[in-house]
Order: structure tokens, then sequence, then C-alpha cells
């Protein structure tokens, strides 16, 4: 069977993790393909709250495997607590949560490194989470890079001393002043890579090519968003991986003419947490509404999320590269109370109307061109069909869905798993 795909397509916190939880039950396999404990996945179900950073959004459902591929990054201690919240809950993750033995390990180190990086930049930093995502892929396409499969071999000790004395060096270099106790870091390390080898360590690409000839149906959960993407996104404030749907084939090795459904997630508005261009972000008072009524506030970090109206000009671009099929709309609830809103349909680039994403989005070349649009009132966070919807938000959705050539399958009115709308 084909594998889908669900992808971010801003700039991260689409509210993927909602949406992989309410799919799951249609799957017998969720599959991470990306990224790291830079990502918070949002679930709410039962009134509870519950965020993971690199376990899939699947978990919580009896029958579900959830599967960490090899285009994950780990950091061992960040996994264990993330396990330890699952038990208290009494999650059973034993049977079902597998890790491919080429998913690369985060030390200790490469936070380290990160925070260094990140403090060279003074004012250019990217804003990283500062989880050591940007060393260890670098550690990974340099081929120095120490994989979850070394810790099932013997000389697994030397090769971890040798990198992080090779990163501690580094360290060195940069002329910041980073505070550390490494052995206390170091204890704490390897206590929770005893906790992660009681878990199932798999060749990940057999077991996926077997269950797609098995017949069985398996969700690829992406992390951050499109314009994230190393490649795509807004470099270099960006993330340090292929957040985009080719980002999946070689994050689990599945073969590119085995992918199904793409089915793309948006935000009705726009945010972005920390540096880099952001076209329609909004310094008034609408943008402050967006920010408080949606709670935009990171699920790793919990920094301010920077608030925006729809950029069709990004989305567009986001749907392209990814090949989506189906579109997924959320936190239309947050809208209520606007007016007008508005869209950006076009780019003003040096003086030209344009409706693609040029090399460079800095606020100096690009203004957004909008259309606007007339807001709704109704609270929608107790509606459960569409034909509840109000005028407006179908008006909003008809023309989102015409711009964009695509349907929009899901409109998300809450949080919780039950405020889901299907059309
Ligand atoms: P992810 O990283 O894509 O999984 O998204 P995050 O979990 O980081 O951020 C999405 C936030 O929006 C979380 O706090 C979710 O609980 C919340 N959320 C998701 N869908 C909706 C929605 O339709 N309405 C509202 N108001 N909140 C939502
Ligand atoms: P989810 O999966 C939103 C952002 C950071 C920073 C840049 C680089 O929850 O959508 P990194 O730590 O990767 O070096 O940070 O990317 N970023 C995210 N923003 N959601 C995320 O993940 C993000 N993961 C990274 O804020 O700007
Ligand atoms: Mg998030």
């Amino acid at each position: 069977m084909a594998v889908d795909l669900l992808l971010g397509l801003q700039w991260g916190d689409e509210g993927k993790g909602k949406i992989v939880d309410v799919l799951t039950s249609k799957y017998n396999i969720i599959a991470r393909f990306q990224g790291g404990p830079n990502a918070g996945h949002t679930l709410v179900f039962n009134g509870k709250k519950h965020v993971l950073h690199t376990i899939p959004s699947g978990i919580f459902h009896e029958n579900a495997i959830n599967l960490v591929g090899n285009g994950v990054v780990i950091d061992p201690v960040i996994f264990k607590k993330e396990l330890e919240k699952l038990d208290e809950q009494s999650v059973n993750y034993k049977d079902k949560l597998f890790i491919s033995r080429k998913a690369h390990i985060i030390l200790p180190t490469h936070r380290l490194l990160d925070a260094a990086s990140e403090a060279s930049k003074g004012k250019a930093k990217i804003g990283s989470t500062l989880k050591g995502i940007g060393p260890t892929y670098m550690d990974k396409t340099g081929r120095n890079g120490l994989r979850i499969g070394d810790l099932e071999l013997e000389d697994w000790e030397e090769k971890y001393r040798a990198l992080a004395d090779k990163h501690e060096a580094m360290i060195g270099f940069y002329d910041v002043d980073i505070q550390y106790n490494l052995a206390e870091l170091e204890t704490e390390f390897f206590k929770a890579l005893k906790t992660l080898k009681s878990l199932k360590f798999i060749d990940s690409e057999e077991y996926i090519f077997q269950a797609q000839k098995e017949g069985k149906s398996i969700l690829a959960e992406g992390a951050q968003g499109s314009l994230l993407d190393i490649d795509f996104g807004t470099y270099p404030f960006v993330t340090s991986s292929n957040t985009t749907a080719a980002g999946a084939c070689t994050g689990l090795g599945v073969a590119p003419n085995k992918i199904g459904d793409v089915l793309g997630i948006f935000k009705a508005y726009t945010t972005r947490v920390g540096s880099g261009p952001f076209p329609t972000e909004l310094f008034d008072e609408d943008g402050a509404t967006m920010s408080r009524v949606g709670n935009e506030f990171g699920a790793t970090t919990g920094r301010a999320r920077r608030c925006g109206w729809l950029d069709l000009v990004a989305l567009k671009y986001a749907c392209q590269i990814n090949g989506v099929t189906k579109l997924m709309m959320m936190k239309a609830d947050v809208l209520s109370g606007f007016k007008t809103l508005k869209v950006c349909t076009a780019y003003n680039y040096k003086g030209q109307t344009i409706d693609h994403l040029p090399f460079n989005i800095e606020p100096e070349n690009v203004s957004p061109i909008y259309t606007e649009m007339k807001g709704w009132n109704e609270d929608l966070t107790g509606m459960n069909s569409s034909s509840q919807l109000p005028k407006a938000l179908n008006d909003y959705i008809d023309f989102l869905e015409k711009e964009l050539e695509l349907s929009i399958t899901i409109v998300s009115v809450g949080p919780d798993r039950e405020q889901t709308i299907f059309r």
C-alpha cells in the first residue's frame, strides 16, 4: 500500500500532532521521518493536553505501531522524558514504539555546539531551539555522526569519546563564553541511553518495505514546515533537514512511486517562531489578537510566535514543492471576531507584482498585496459539521480552494480531537 504523508506547509506548528492523532485510527503505522526534539506536537483529548517531541503522534492509540525513522535525530535525554510522561499516563509503548538503527544521536556536545554557534552569530542568530539539531545533521552529512545502531556495537564508548572530545575542541574555536559541566551532562546522557536501549531497534526501511507488501497502511508524520526546509525554506533561517515530501522518502526509505496522498496542513493565518523574514507579519492589534486567541506560544521553547495574515504566495509554493493532494485548515476558530480578513495573494517585489516566491523575501524587497474578505463573528468551537459553518467562513474556504486548486478536507475549530470538521 502507498504511504501517505502529513506535512506542515508554513513555518511549523500548523497542528500536525492534532491531525495525526485524529487520523491514526485509519492507519496501522505512524512514522516520523525527520527533525528531532526541536518539534513540539500537541494533542488534546479527554480534557488533557500532551506534547510530543520525537515520539510519533499515533502513540496514544492502542493498535498503531509508531516508528521513529532514520531521518530523525534523537536526543536520548529528551526521549527518556517523553517516555516517562507516557508512563505517567499508563500508555503501553513497549510493543509498538520502534526506532530505526540508522537514526542519528544528538550528543550533549551537539547541544553545546548549537548554543556556541548561535551565541557567536549575535543579531544574525537563527533563533534555533538549541536542541542540537544543526550540529547533529552536520555530523551526519560530514560522515562523523553516531547512530542508534552504534549503541549495539562494542566500540560505542570509544566512538562516543572521540566525537565528544572533538566537539569540545570545536566549542573552543567559537569566541563565546559557554558555561557547562560535561561530566554532569554525560551522566544524564548515559542513564538515558539505558532507557532507550530497552526499546526495539529495527532496520526500519526493511520493516516499512515488508509492511507495504503486507498491505499495511502507513502515515508519515512530518516535523517543522515547508518554509523551514533546508533547501526550499527561508535559508539560512531554516532547520537542518528536508521537511518537504522528498524528506519522507530519504527519512524512511520509501520510494517516490510508493507515496500516496500528501496531506498539507496550514493555519488559517500564519505564525513563525525564531528569526527570519515573514512578509505578512503583523505588529498591530490584529497580530496581538491572533497571538492571544490562538495562544501562540511554542510547544518546545515557550517562545511567543510571531503572527500574521495568511500568505497564499508562500502556501502555493509549499503545495507545489510537496505535491499536496489534500489540504487541512487549522485554527479557523481563532479568526472569529475579525471584521475584515486579509489574504496575501501576490508580492510587490522590487516594484513589480509577482505571485511566486522569489529568492529573497526580506522586507526591503517584498511587501504583501492583500485581498480583503468579510470576517465572521460566530464562535466555531462547538460546531461539528460543515453545514454549521458561517457563510463568511465558507466564502474564505472557497476562495482558498480556488486559489490553491486543491480541496480543503478538514477544518479544525479547536485544539481538541473532537473539534475537527471533515468536508
Ligand atoms: P504542530 O507542531 O504542527 O503539531 O503544532 P503545535 O502543537 O506546535 O501547535 C499547534 C497549537 O495549536 C497547539 O497548541 C494545538 O493544541 C493548537 N491547535 C491545533 N488545532 C487547533 C485549532 O483548530 N484551534 C485552536 N484554537 N487551537 C488549535
Ligand atoms: P514543529 O514540528 C516551529 C524553528 C526554530 C528556528 C529554526 C531552526 O513543532 O512544527 P532548529 O532548532 O531546528 O535549529 O531551529 O526552526 N523551528 C520550528 N518552528 N515549529 C517547529 O517544529 C520548529 N522546529 C524548528 O524556531 O527558527
Ligand atoms: Mg509545534
